[in-house]
C-alpha cells in the first residue's frame, strides 16, 4: 500500500515536469483548489521602491487626464493606482492569477480607487477587447532578464493584434535591451559540480565565483510600440579581454521605462543570468561568435547558446 502510495506521487511529478496541455489545467485547477499562490512575489516587487518608483516616475511624467490606461500583470495593483493618481480617466487592471487579483481588487478599494479602475481577471496573451476600446497609456511590468521567462512579448502582441494600441499609446516600458558577454563561473557548490541556469540576485550572489572574460555586446532591443517577433535567433561575436576559460554566457538586461527613465538590475528585476555552455579555453584578443537562439516567455529550457566555428 505504502509503495503504491509513493510511485503515485513520483509519476505526478513526472507528468507535470512535462507540462502538457492537460498538465497545466491541471495545475491551474490546483491552484484554484489550494489557493497555492505568488502572492508572495508580487509583494517583494512592492517593497523594491528603485525598482517601483522609477515606474511611478514615469507614469507620472507621462499622463494625462483624459487618458484611458491599461496595467498588465496588475499584482499588487501598485501600477493602476500609480495611473489612477496620476489622474488618468480610465484604469483598467488586467491580472491572470484569481488570487492575487482579489488582493488588486482590495488594495483598490481601500485605496478610494474602486470605482475607477477595473479589474480584469485573464490571461493578457489571449484577452479580447471591445473593438472601440483604444489605450492611450500601457504599463506593463511582467519583465525578466531577457524576456525568457513571463509572457510580456506575448501580451504586447496580444494588443497589437487586438487593434487597441496606437503609434499613439505610450508604452511603460517602452524598450527591452539586452546583452550578453562571455564568462566562467565556479559550478561547484556544497562539494558538488553544479552546472545550471543561475540568478545573481542582489544579496544572493555576491559569493558566487564568476569572471566575464569577454566584452558585452547587445543580444536584442525589443521594443514594445509595435509587433515583436517572439523568436529570437542571432550570432554575436565577442572578443575576449581575458585569457582563460569560458564555460557561460552571461545576460543582462536595461529597461527604457521612457527614453530618460531607465533602470538596469533592481533586487527584483532584471538580475543578471550565467547560463552553462560547453567549456572552451580562450585568449584574449580572441573573436568568438556566439549563437543564441529562444523563444521569449518560454523558459531557459528553451534558452540555447553555443560557440560556433574554431
Ligand atoms: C512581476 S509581477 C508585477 C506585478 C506588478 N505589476 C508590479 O509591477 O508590482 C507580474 C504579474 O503579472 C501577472 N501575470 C503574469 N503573466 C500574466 C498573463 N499572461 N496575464 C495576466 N497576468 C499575468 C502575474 O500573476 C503577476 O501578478
Amino acid at each position: 500500500m505504502e509503495e503504491e502510495k509513493e510511485a503515485g506521487a513520483i509519476e505526478n511529478v513526472l507528468i507535470i515536469a512535462k507540462l502538457t496541455e492537460q498538465t497545466r489545467n491541471m495545475s491551474l485547477k490546483i491552484q484554484e483548489e489550494d489557493a497555492f499562490s505568488s502572492i508572495d512575489c508580487v509583494g517583494q516587487c512592492l517593497i523594491d521602491e528603485v525598482r517601483t518608483k522609477a515606474f511611478e516616475k514615469a507614469i507620472k511624467r507621462v499622463t494625462k487626464p483624459d487618458w484611458t490606461a491599461l496595467d498588465i500583470g496588475t499584482g499588487s495593483g501598485i501600477m493602476a493606482l500609480f495611473a489612477a493618481r496620476s489622474g488618468a480617466k480610465n484604469v483598467f487592471a488586467v491580472e491572470y492569477d484569481p488570487c492575487v487579483a482579489d488582493i488588486a481588487r482590495e488594495n483598490f478599494v481601500n485605496n478610494g480607487f474602486g470605482d475607477k479602475i477595473n479589474l480584469i481577471i485573464g490571461d493578457a496573451r489571449d484577452l479580447k477587447f471591445k473593438n472601440n476600446i483604444k489605450f492611450d497609456l500601457v504599463i506593463m511590468e511582467m519583465l525578466t532578464t531577457g524576456m525568457i521567462d513571463e509572457f510580456q512579448v506575448q501580451a504586447v502582441n496580444n494588443l497589437h493584434k487586438q487593434k487597441v494600441v496606437f503609434d499613439s499609446t505610450v508604452f511603460i516600458p517602452c524598450v527591452q535591451e539586452t546583452y550578453i558577454s562571455l564568462a566562467e563561473m565556479n559550478f561547484s557548490m556544497y562539494d558538488f559540480e553544479m552546472k545550471m541556469v543561475k540568478h545573481l540576485w542582489h544579496g544572493l550572489s555576491e559569493n558566487q565565483n564568476y569572471s566575464i572574460k569577454s566584452e558585452s555586446k547587445l543580444l536584442n532591443s525589443v521594443s514594445f510600440g509595435s509587433a515583436i517577433n517572439e523568436k529570437f535567433n542571432g550570432i554575436i561575436t565577442l572578443k575576449i579581454d581575458k585569457s582563460g576559460v569560458v564555460n557561460c554566457v552571461h545576460i543582462s538586461s536595461k529597461t527604457y521605462l521612457t527614453d530618460k527613465i531607465v533602470i538596469g538590475d533592481t533586487e527584483t528585476l532584471n538580475a543578471p543570468v550565467v547560463v552553462p555552455i560547453a567549456e572552451r579555453h580562450v585568449k584574449k584578443g580572441d573573436e568568438l561568435n556566439v549563437h543564441v537562439s529562444y523563444i521569449f516567455g518560454k523558459g531557459f529550457q528553451n534558452f540555447k547558446a553555443e560557440i560556433i566555428g574554431k
